[in-house]
């Protein structure tokens, strides 16, 4: 996947250039949270973008580099002469001091990892209503030495001189700490501060306004050129894409429904409910479940079963397609992170830690024209678009579900033995959670099947069979996760019920792993 087009997208809004940062994306998402549009570019690619996109503002990103390395990211500083506002954060800071006169170094004693308190000289625009001591979270190796011309110091922490930094007469201003980090108090007053007070930035943006814009946008690219054939998982990405792309082509959209046996109770039957019954899409369901299990027989290696299960959709799915005669088009639910992620440059390898599979991950040799509506949203906006487009909440707020399926939950080999009690006992979890309202402050709620034998008594009888987990998580992004307790006598209720109506399991236990260092899944 490519960077977007630097002429697509709105117009205004604040450029934020990617020096590398892990935390690029949550700056992104913290300026639309301020109804202001933003997006993320590579450094190579500054210049180009901000001549298409006019930003308002410009943010440098940190980064794990330093300014002084021969092969450090390279941009343009022409970015600096744009009359635009500059807010540097950490590296962006650095290599803004380095390109205005100033000087940077090694930080030796310097250097500050973690939380530090921030004492503010010069509480005015970009400081004001920041705190006096407060905590703001650093993580930097270099430090600016010396300012250049015009810069002055707003605030000061222990090791470090040029906390935050300003010149007000050019607008640019540098953070030695991330403001867009939860442990940084006040980050986003100091955000706000720049993007509103000081950028004076538009605050059009609202996600659920886009339904119009999109569609008229996959007309456009669509017209009347062919059809567009798209896998639809019945989850958020795919079913907002899929309802857009209808609204804009109407049955010239052909959705595919690949049943690989790893669904949800009841999931297969919702999908047609909605899509086919209720919005009248051409919905093709495909039974491939035997394929899928056939391929999995005897595999028990985590990683090896979710290869086998994204190459036999891809196989599956590639199938259908064919038959499609008119598709040119193939239409998919990425979202911006899937984006961004790709084009981070300089991140460094982040190693795979588990091979995801999305029915958006299809491969390149389709030889399709993508029509990706979602591609400059994040998950919280496509959910805001979902609602504008009238999707029901069972649907829009539901949790995430893995492309692997029940696979990744049912650990060792996949049979139909286990994957029927796992089934059951997810339901379970699933009607008494969402019953009481419990999953609005809950990022998943889901039972996993763990092939370890015990002993227990069912009756007068002595059995001895497998264990069921719950695993009940509160996240912001899936980045990080803790486990969530939920009430009591629900708990009670969960285990009984488990123990009482699922057949092949003698212990119900709770997962009490945050991520990290466990992941949520468990395979
Ligand atoms: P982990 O287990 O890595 O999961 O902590 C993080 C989030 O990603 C979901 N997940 C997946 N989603 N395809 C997906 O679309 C996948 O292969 C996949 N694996 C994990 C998981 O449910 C959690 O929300």
């Amino acid at each position: 996947m490519s960077e977007p087009n630097a002429s697509e997208g709105p117009k205004g809004g604040v450029l934020i250039v990617d020096f590398g940062a892990q935390y690029c994306q949550l700056i992104a998402r913290r300026v639309r949270e301020l109804g202001v549009y933003s997006r993320i570019t590579v450094p190579e690619r500054a210049m180009f973008t901000f001549a298409h996109m006019r930003p308002t503002a410009v943010i440098l990103s940190g980064g794990p580099r330093s300014v002084y390395e021969h092969d450090a990211p390279a941009l343009d500083p022409k970015i600096l002469e744009q009359g635009v506002p500059v807010l540097g954060i950490c590296y962006g800071l650095q290599w803004m001091a380095q390109h205005t006169g100033g000087e940077v170094t090694p930080a030796k004693e310097g250097a500050e990892y973690g939380r530090t308190e921030l004492h503010v000289q010069d509480g005015r625009d970009l400081l004001a209503g920041v705190r006096q001591d407060g905590t703001v979270w650093m993580s930097h190796g270099d430090k600016v030495a010396r300012l250049g011309p015009g810069f002055a110091v707003l605030a000061k922490s222990q090791p470090c001189p040029f906390a935050v930094v300003g010149d007000r007469q050019r607008r640019f201003f540098g953070l030695q700490f991330h403001p867009e980090v939860a442990h940084t108090e006040d980050g986003g007053t100091i955000l706000k501060n720049f993007v509103l007070d000081i950028a004076k930035c538009r605050t059009d943006w609202n996600p659920g306004n886009l339904a119009e814009t999109k569609v008229r946008a996959v007309r456009e690219l669509v017209g009347d050129r062919g059809e567009v054939v798209m896998g639809l998982s019945g989850g958020v990405d795919s079913s907002v894409a899929a309802v857009l792309i209808h609204r804009a082509i109407g049955p010239r959209l052909h959705c595919v429904f690949v049943d690989n046996g790893l669904l949800r109770s009841g999931e297969r039957e919702g999908v047609e409910a909605l899509f086919r019954d209720q919005y009248r899409m051409d919905l093709e369901v495909v039974d491939a479940s035997e394929r899928f299990l056939g391929e999995l027989k005897g595999v028990s290696d985590p990683e090896q079963k979710r290869k086998i299960i994204g190459r036999v959709f891809v196989e599956v799915f590639r199938e259908k397609a064919k038959h499609k005669r008119d598709a040119k088009f193939l239409g998919q639910g990425t979202l911006y992170p899937d984006v961004i992620e790709s084009v981070a440059a300089h991140g460094g390898a982040t190693s795979t830690i588990k091979s995801h599979h999305n029915v958006g991950g299809l491969p390149k040799d389709l030889d399709m024209t993508l029509v990706e509506p979602l591609r400059d949203l994040f998950k919280d906006e496509v959910r805001a678009l979902g609602r504008e487009l009238g999707l029901p909440s069972s649907l829009v707020d539901r949790q995430p579900f893995p492309g692997p399926g029940l696979a990744v939950r049912c650990l060792g080999e996949v049979t139909r033995e286990k994957l029927e009690p796992l089934r059951f006992a997810d339901r379970i979890v699933r009607e008494e959670v969402e019953q009481r309202g419990l999953h609005t402050k809950l990022w998943q709620w889901f039972a996993v099947y763990l092939p370890q034998k015990s002993v227990g008594v069912k009756g007068d009888a002595r059995v001895y069979e497998d264990v069921c987990v719950l695993r009940i998580v509160s996240s912001q992004d899936a980045m990080t996760a803790d486990w969530e307790l939920l009430p009591v006598d629900v708990l009670k209720r969960i285990g009984n019920r488990i123990l009482n109506e699922v057949r092949g399991f003698s212990r119900v236990c709770l997962d009490i792993s945050s991520k990290p260092p466990a992941t949520i899944e468990w395979e």
